[in-house]
Formats: structure tokens, C-alpha cells, sequence
């Protein structure tokens, strides 16, 4: 994917491409999008394919580095607060893209139970949908749950008996956070079965909830098995308070190689990054 910043690039592009070959017959035909500039914004409902109640809102920071540079990743991080989605853009969202999006999957024939997640992005001309995903997202999620105030298998099973009540989804106020520590090379080429120490005890120790996800057991000892090792998940009253209890859990876990972006939730909380 090229990313042009104006057409002469673009056209310089194309011309490279498909005049002088230079991607071989990879670059015979093409595709032209539209470059949507804007902060991501993840907006994930719950139907039960007449009803809806939208989650909280969170952003991911999909590079993977700080300052939103370095390769994609599956995700580094997410935050949530009330204040990603202002009243006036909530309005916008829900009624130009969810009712719609409900509709036209009614219409359609196609009944829907579960979780959507409708990826944005927050553009000068209002908001556009990157993508729809039948599921959740990670690390969303992680911020997301650390909000909940209700019964969520109560609140599931309603969903699967076509009676969900959006009132019954209450969230806790402030924000919240997820830092994914990866393992060093991630998203490239990375090496596995690393030994992680520091995480005895620190849930009760800092408040924060850890939830593994490249992790695996060797013995006594836990050691690293995926790219993404775990996640680390502080929740506070403000964005700031989150994200120092998330940090400061972060630097009590150690594996060789590992590595995580210091600016989660930063652009949220005008913070300056975090150092080690
Ligand atoms: N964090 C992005 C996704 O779950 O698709």
C-alpha cells in the first residue's frame, strides 16, 4: 500500500508501477482510495439484531512505535474515555452510520446478534468508516472491560434472547487503559520462550489486571509465546491516573527483549510520553 500525500505522488506512483514495472506484474492493476486523515476512534455496539447499546469508546495505537510511527502492529495499547466521543459526534455516529448499518443488515435479511465493531476515523468532514469487524477488539477490549459496571453475562444471554436493554450497560466513569508489552522484534521477526519476571503479586500490589495473550507456562516459570505477551490494564478517575498506574506496573515486568510504546492514551490526556 503507498500512501500518497498529494497527486503529484500519486501519479508518480502509478506511472512507476504500471508504466515502468517496477513491482513486476504486482502492480498491473491498482487500487485508488480515498486517504482518510484523522485520529482512529473504535466504536463497538452490542445488538441483538433489533436493539443496540453501544460500549464505551476507545482508541487503539496500532503502530509500533511512539508518536504513531514503526510498522502496524495487531494493536499496542487503547484508552477509553468519555470524552473520545463528544455528544455532538456520538449524535453524528449513531444516526449517520449505526441505524443505517442496523437497517441495512435487517433489510438485507441478515439478523445479526453480538458485537460490531465499526472502526473510524475522525476526519475534518466528520467521521468514516475503516472497517466493520464481527467481534471485539484487543486490545480494545482490554479498556473497555476494566469500564464495566454490569453483569455482562446477564446483559449476553439478553443479547441471545433478542430482549437487550441498553439500560442495563452502565460504565464507570473515567477512563482507562491498556499497554501491551511485546516481544522484541514484534511485529517483524521475534523470538519466543523468554523467561517473564515481576508478575507475582502485581495486580494486588498496583490495582492494575494483567491478561496474558503470548504467554505460555514452562515449568514454574512463565515465558513468552507470541508477539504480543500481555497486556497491562489500569483504570482511574482520570486519564492521567489510569495511564501512571498502568506505567508504573509496566516497569515492575521484565523479559529480555521486551518492548512497549510509553504514549498510550498520551494524545488523550496531553500527556508528554512517559520515560522508562
Ligand atoms: N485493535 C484492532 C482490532 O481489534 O481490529
Amino acid at each position: 500500500m503507498f500512501l500518497a500525500p498529494n497527486a503529484e505522488e500519486a501519479t508518480d506512483f502509478i506511472e512507476r508501477v504500471m508504466e515502468k514495472n517496477e513491482l513486476g506484474p504486482g502492480g498491473k492493476r491498482i487500487l485508488v482510495e480515498e486517504t482518510l486523515e484523522g485520529q482512529e476512534l473504535s466504536f463497538i455496539i452490542l445488538t441483538d439484531g433489533k436493539s443496540y447499546a453501544p460500549l464505551v469508546p476507545t482508541r487503539d495505537h496500532k503502530r509500533a512505535f511512539d508518536g504513531n510511527t514503526g510498522p502496524n502492529t495487531g494493536g499496542m495499547g487503547a484508552y477509553s474515555t468519555d470524552d473520545l466521543l463528544p455528544e455532538e459526534l456520538r449524535k453524528i455516529v449513531i444516526s449517520k452510520i449505526v441505524e443505517p448499518t442496523l437497517r441495512g443488515l435487517a433489510a438485507d435479511g441478515v439478523p445479526y446478534q453480538g458485537f460490531l465493531y465499526i472502526g473510524l476515523m475522525l476526519t475534518k468532514s466528520g467521521p468514516q468508516v475503516l472497517e466493520f469487524n464481527c467481534r471485539l477488539g484487543d486490545p480494545e477490549t482490554q479498556a473497555i472491560a476494566a469500564r464495566i459496571d454490569f453483569d455482562l453475562a446477564e446483559v449476553l444471554k439478553d443479547v441471545a434472547d433478542g430482549k437487550l436493554d441498553a439500560s442495563e450497560l452502565r460504565w464507570k466513569s473515567g477512563a482507562s487503559v491498556c499497554v501491551v508489552l511485546a516481544s522484541g522484534g514484534y511485529p517483524g521477526k521475534f523470538e519466543s520462550g523468554k523467561r517473564i519476571d515481576g508478575l507475582t503479586g502485581l495486580e494486588q500490589n498496583s490495582g492494575v489486571k494483567i491478561l496474558h495473550a503470548g504467554t505460555k507456562r514452562e515449568g514454574n516459570a512463565v515465558v513468552t509465546s507470541g508477539g504480543r505477551v500481555v497486556g497491562v490494564t489500569a483504570s482511574g478517575s482520570s486519564l492521567n491516573g489510569a495511564v501512571s498506574t498502568a506505567y508504573k506496573a509496566c516497569t515492575k515486568i521484565r523479559f529480555d527483549g521486551m518492548h512497549y510504546r510509553k504514549d498510550i492514551g498520551a494524545h488523550g490526556a496531553r500527556l508528554k510520553a512517559v520515560g522508562d
